[in-house]
């Protein structure tokens, strides 16, 4: 179904080869019934004319904050759009989007945009490796900007990798799933745990894991795209939710995740435990730095409190409560005891070893298994897709 029929698309073009690709986006736009504005930077006129944009637009380009001796209002471009759109974005324009830099009619626009603002970024595979390209763009999804994946393939240089601005169909299918999104959540209150624990044993060392956090922000992200009131609880690590998150508690150690899940379970209708809490804690933290010493150490640990588990005595019958399943070995065995001995209502199995599972992946595979033994298997997919099916699944059970 069409839900971009009427819609007013601010749509942003940068300097990149792939602005090639903006003319045949502007096509789909319009054939799918939406009004386009577009503004250009100087450098995307590099790469393709503005009579081309503004004849397929068919609206006149925007591209200085003066024209003429007239103020061209990035204002009210912002206000007038149901979307702001920028394919392509260069690593500049993420760089100035992400610092709040405005030395141009497309980036006072972005920062005065009151709308939802969609970002396909174009570059070499190596400045799209690069950490501060990494970090500018975990910084625009805490602004709660939504990223378009790039594709792997051809480059503009010659070489293969990831990098390539999605195609055309592709945004325009996001942009009318985002148009047909239901707000089915209203009214509900989740609460979902993320990322690892870090255990001090003193004030430098800390026993953690590899979690990097990423299912368990996209569940939460997804849950508040579709209305609800989302309390995230959020180990240490370098995840950035976006603003959208109602509330927002980072804690550290598995002691300090029990607290907050305790406190706020109560007043949700559902949990979500995505968090690799770790299952064993320093029996003693010492004060101060702990020196080597001949021979071996042996460090004593205790139990921590398995918070799944507290929860799954504690839910009511209408609380919704869904665990995550890492496995190696035995996953169907070992998830379903899990199941049981936690009181879940379902578990998420992941196998590690499955290509693209595992906690530094932005793909996971998994597994649903159900209270009545049943289980539902999905394909590889990227962990925003997987935080759909979970979303989904949660609905199916109110
Ligand atoms: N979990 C939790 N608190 C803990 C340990 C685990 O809430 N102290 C939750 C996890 O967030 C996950 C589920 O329980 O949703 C299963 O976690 P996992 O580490 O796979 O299971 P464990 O019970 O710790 O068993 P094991 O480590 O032996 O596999």
């Amino acid at each position: 179904m069409n839900f971009l029929s009427n819609k007013k698309i601010v749509l942003g073009i940068t300097g990149s080869i792939a602005a090639y690709k903006s003319a045949i986006l502007i096509r789909l736009l319009i054939k799918s019934g939406c009004e386009v504005k577009v503004i250009m930077t100087e450098a995307a006129k590099a790469f393709i004319t503005p009579l081309t944009i503004s004849t397929l637009s068919k609206n006149p380009i925007h591209s200085h904050l003066f024209e003429n001796g007239n103020w061209d209002s990035h204002v009210e471009l912002g206000l007038w759009a149901d979307a702001f759109i920028i394919a392509p974005t260069t690593a500049t324009t993420i760089s100035k989007m992400a610092n709040g830099l405005a030395d141009n009619l497309l980036l006072a626009t972005y920062l005065s945009a009151k709308c939802p603002v969609f970002f396909a970024p174009a570059m070499d595979l190596d400045m799209w490796e690069h950490p501060s390209t990494k970090r500018n763009i975990d910084i625009l999804s805490s602004y709660g900007n939504y990223i378009i994946e790039v594709n792997h393939g051809e480059l503009a240089s010659g070489l293969i990798g990831d990098g390539r601005m999605a195609e055309p169909d592709e945004i325009i299918s996001i942009l009318n799933d985002f148009f047909s999104k239901k707000k089915d959540l209203i009214g509900k209150r989740f609460l979902v745990t993320a990322g690892p624990t870090y255990e001090d044993l003193d004030p430098v060392r800390y026993i953690g894991n590899n979690s990097s956090g990423k299912m368990g922000v996209a569940i939460a992200e997804e849950a508040s795209s579709r209305g609800a009131e989302v309390i995230l609880v959020l180990g240490p690590g370098i995840m950035q939710p976006s603003s959208n998150i109602s509330k927002l508690i980072k804690v550290r150690s598995a002691e300090d995740m029990f607290m907050a899940c305790k406190s706020e379970f109560e007043k949700c209708d559902v949990a979500i435990m995505a968090a690799a809490v770790a299952d064993y804690t320093p029996l003693e933290k010492s004060n101060i730095k702990i020196k080597k010493k001949d021979g071996d150490l042996q460090i004593p640990l205790k139990r921590t409190t398995d918070i799944a588990a507290f929860l799954g005595k504690e839910k009511r019958f209408n609380q919704i409560l869904v665990g995550f399943a890492l496995e190696t070995n035995n996953g169907i065995e070992n998830a379903s005891s899990k199941l049981e001995r936690k009181n879940l209502d379902f578990i998420v199995l992941n196998t590690l070893g499955d290509e693209g599972v595992g906690f530094k992946h932005d793909t996971n595979k998994v597994q649903f298994i159900m209270k009545n033994g049943l289980s539902k298997q999905f394909e590889l997919k990227s962990k925003k897709k997987v935080a759909n099916d979970i979303i989904n699944q949660v609905i199916a059970m109110f």
